[in-house]
């Protein structure tokens, strides 16, 4: 939530500063804003409500040079979406942008307000700048007032500053937000996320929670808030390229990524399959046999679509390695005291690795004892780090903010997780488990397929795309794909949709079916398959319209063949995967005929980084 770039170097920023915005604004789109030092050394602020874009037309008109600046894209929580709660925000030499929440804010604005300080905006964000303006005036410096400014707050931080009266330094901290350190060999980059800095190195710092970093033309200095001791990390090498954070031609980030799933999927399973000897090697996620054995229970905790996929796992989980698994909302799972030790293992699920919520779970898992593990496809986020071992999931920068290629990659490596435990547990035996990798295997081949043919789903989206309710049926594994779908429909196209267990269609949701309430099925040939048939024939029975995703050919009994989608042939543990595609690619289609920013829906943000 929020983007934050920032440059010091001896180049000219301003382009760099803008095309991070870009790169950064699946963060947020509320406002936009940019400050920069000019050849005079005097600040420059030029913000404005809205897209990139409105910023954009604004520096058209309004040239600024400079080689040290901030930028920031919003996404809002405190203050309206304006002009005047756009960042930067300003206090006398100072420009600050922000990402977080300050959650004493209405406090310290109380005692600055007393002090006869006053205030041009409703965000927590100018606290933090005006408070670094009366500390500057008490400090013996310009560090030591950063210091005690940012030893203030409470809450999620992640600030860049800017400062007229030092003109060569940048400066920042980080408290539970995302931020990184781009090394070049003239200059150095600041950003919220890997892809603003990606055109220009791939060398990076991550910085630790309560950190601050003093950056000049020259070098930098990390310190910690807590007791001033600096640290000397070894940059990384990020292993994404800048082509992979761009559309490629395609007319959405969502589109190239939905088609960009078979080789995510191949990327994700051949980082850790060995395919000679169909054995799956886990380095770094830290869980040898050993340690599999005294694990008790399983803790799947993730928000969003890949909250679904931990929903799909607890099947495969549970069918094969014989524990049982709990699921559950990271917000959910932090306020209700779980119980937890080291006989359970936690396993937390992020794509962006950033998420407040279920980065707090991880907390919560590591201060209670639990064995803390992630999933994540951002290497160096805040809960990669955070974790005892990871499985990353390969899906590279996945920048349209409904989840595709992130949740069919945590799927595979969920999958791949369930294989490893059983077979290090011996509860799977060894041609079985290559079975199982062969299938998986074969998977990206069917998704191929599946999008090799995307007719059908375009006529449905077409026919369907002025209903305004949507239910969407599935039992076993594939329920959660159900909810999957119909989070993807109500999030890009804004049309009402919901998941629902089959089996529970007779307890409640049947009320609302009538002939303005299209079915979405999923149906798999398997002991569930009649059960489903029985599901189709009460909606039709009551008016209600069928769409439905098929296994192998259409089905007589559930409709006309045009209402049917059919999906090849799968194991029931993958199957989740091939299901889901279409109903992204149909969520996808009615969101543009409805004419909807699909890339950047309203309301929403890539990245949820506040609680
Ligand atoms: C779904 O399309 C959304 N992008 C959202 O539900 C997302 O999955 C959720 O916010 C969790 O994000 P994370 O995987 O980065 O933690």
């Amino acid at each position: 939530m929020c983007g934050i770039v920032g440059y010091i170097g001896s180049g000219e920023c301003r382009d760099i500063l803008m095309n991070g915005l870009k790169r950064l604004e699946y963060r947020g789109y509320d406002s936009a804003g940019i400050a920069m030092l000019g050849a005079d050394r005097k600040l420059e602020i030029v913000r404005c409500q809205g897209k990139l874009m409105g910023l954009e037309c604004k520096l058209d008109g309004h040239p600024m040079a400079g080689s040290v600046g901030i930028a920031h894209t919003r996404w809002a929580t405190h203050g309206r979406p304006s002009e005047e709660n756009a960042h930067p925000h300003r206090s006398g030499p100072f420009a600050l942008v922000h990402n977080g929440i300050i959650e004493n804010y209405a406090i310290l604005k109380e005692e600055l307000q007393a002090k006869g300080i006053t205030f041009s905006s409703q965000t927590d964000t100018e606290v933090i700048v005006r408070l670094l303006d009366f500390e500057r005036q008490r400090s013996k410096s310009y560090a030591e007032a950063v210091r005690n400014t940012i030893r203030q707050l409470k809450g999620s931080y992640a600030v860049v500053i800017v400062n007229e009266d030092e003109p060569d330094q940048l400066v920042a901290a980080r408290k539970e937000s995302p931020l990184i350190l781009g090394l070049t060999d003239d200059s150095f980059l600041l950003a919220s996320d890997v892809p603003a800095i990606l055109p220009y190195t791939r060398k990076v710092v991550y910085l630790n929670d309560e950190e601050i970093v003093f950056l000049s033309r020259d070098g930098y200095r990390i310190e910690s808030l807590q007791d001033g001791s600096e640290r000397f990390p070894e940059p990384k090498i990020v292993d994404w390229n800048p082509v992979m954070a761009e559309k490629a031609g395609y007319k959405h980030f969502m589109l190239k990524e939905i088609y960009e799933q078979p080789r995510a999927v191949i990327d994700t399973f051949r980082s850790v399959v060995d395919l000679e000897s169909k054995s799956i090697r886990f380095p770094e996620l830290n869980l040898d046999a050993e340690a599999l054995k005294k694990i008790r229970k399983v803790c799947l905790v993730a928000c969003g679509t890949s909250y679904h996929a931990a929903l799909v796992s607890k099947y495969m989980i549970e069918a094969l390695c014989r524990v049982p698994v709990e699921v559950d909302l990271a917000s959910e799972f932090r306020s209700r005291d779980p119980v937890l030790d080291e006989s359970v293992l936690l396993v937390v699920i992020s794509q962006s690795g950033e998420t407040a919520d279920t980065r707090a779970a991880l907390k919560e898992g590591i201060d209670k004892g639990a064995q803390c593990r992630a999933i994540v496809n951002v290497v160096g986020s805040s809960i990669a780090r955070l974790a005892a071992g990871v499985i990353y999931t390969h899906a590279g920068p996945e920048i349209g903010v409904a989840s595709t290629k992130a949740f069919t990659t945590q799927l595979t490596a969920l999958y791949l997780l369930a294989l490893y435990w059983a077979t290090e547990a011996g509860k799977l035996p060894a041609d079985l488990a290559a079975r199982y990798v062969q299938d998986l295997v074969e998977l990206p081949g069917k998704m191929e397929k599946i999008l090799a043919d995307t007719e059908k789903v375009s006529l449905w989206a077409r026919k369907y795309m002025h209903y305004k309710d949507f239910l969407y049926l599935a039992r076993g594994p594939l329920y959660p794909i159900a909810l999957e779908g119909a989070l993807k429909l109500k999030e890009i196209s804004y049309i009402h949709a919901e998941g629902y267990a089959a089996g529970e269609m007779k307890h409640g949701p049947i009320a609302l079916i009538d002939e303005d309430m299209p079915v979405m099925v999923l149906l798999k040939h398997g002991p569930l398959y009649e059960k489903m048939i029985s599901n189709i024939q009460e909606v039709k029975a009551r008016d209600g319209q069928i769409l439905a995703l098929i296994e192998k050919n259409p089905d007589e009994i559930v409709g006309s063949a045009e209402n049917q989608f059919v999906i090849p042939e799968s194991s029931e543990w993958l199957s989740p995967v091939l299901f889901s595609v279409p109903l992204q690619l149909f969520a996808y289609h009615v969101a543009v005929l409805r004419g909807t920013d699909v890339d950047q829906p309203r309301n929403l943000a890539k990245s949820v980084t506040v609680e």
